[in-house]
């Protein structure tokens, strides 16, 4: 088990265009994909991007099961995804809490499209394809977002919706990003 730093935001290097991984079913790939996921579920997140652990690729994964730091979302399967496309499947935007393991200690009130496709491929470079909405369709903007080297406070309409994550949702579980 490899628990990586996570690079916190004023670090350039979550300011990049993640590069495409061009080699699937490595061993490094497949490494990568390991230390990624020990991390997220040792930190509790939702989701986490290679950008976030300082390596230059487009791979995010994401899972949601019973998280702590999200209490009141859905399920969203274990998921690996390089690659990724996403194609809005309408104009609609809602506005939700996100943290960010870059960002930790804080939330913010985000838009993001309520629903929407996405593709991409998994370590091996199987294809995939998913039609998504709510929760499973925001964490899928935010990780994708890294790729692009833009943080979720980068998205927020309004800053007087953004504070600590203790101050705004007092609660035993929720004192953390
Ligand atoms: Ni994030």
């Amino acid at each position: 088990m490899a628990v990586r730093e996570v690079l916190r935001m004023g670090d350039p290097r979550l300011l990049r265009a993640a590069r495409p991984v061009e080699a699937f079913s490595t061993p490094a790939l497949h490494g990568l994909v390991r230390d990624l996921t020990d991390t997220m579920r040792h930190l509790n997140g939702a989701g986490l991007a290679a950008p976030q652990i300082g390596v230059d690729l487009q791979l995010v994964i994401f899972e949601v099961e019973n998280n702590p730091r999200y209490p009141d979302a859905g399920k969203v399967p274990f998921t690996v995804l390089a690659n990724p496309r996403l194609t809005p499947l309408s104009e609609r935007m809602e506005e939700g809490w996100e943290g960010c393991l870059s960002v930790p200690g804080l939330r913010g009130l985000v838009p993001r499209y309520v629903s929407l496709r996405y593709q991409g491929f998994d370590a091996d470079g199987r294809a995939i394809e998913r039609t998504v909405e709510g929760f499973h369709a925001r964490v899928v903007q935010h990780e994708v977002d890294h790729l692009l080297g833009i943080l979720y406070p980068m998205r927020l309409r309004d800053l007087r919706n953004f504070g600590f994550t203790e101050v705004l949702f007092p609660g035993p579980d929720r004192n953390d990003g």
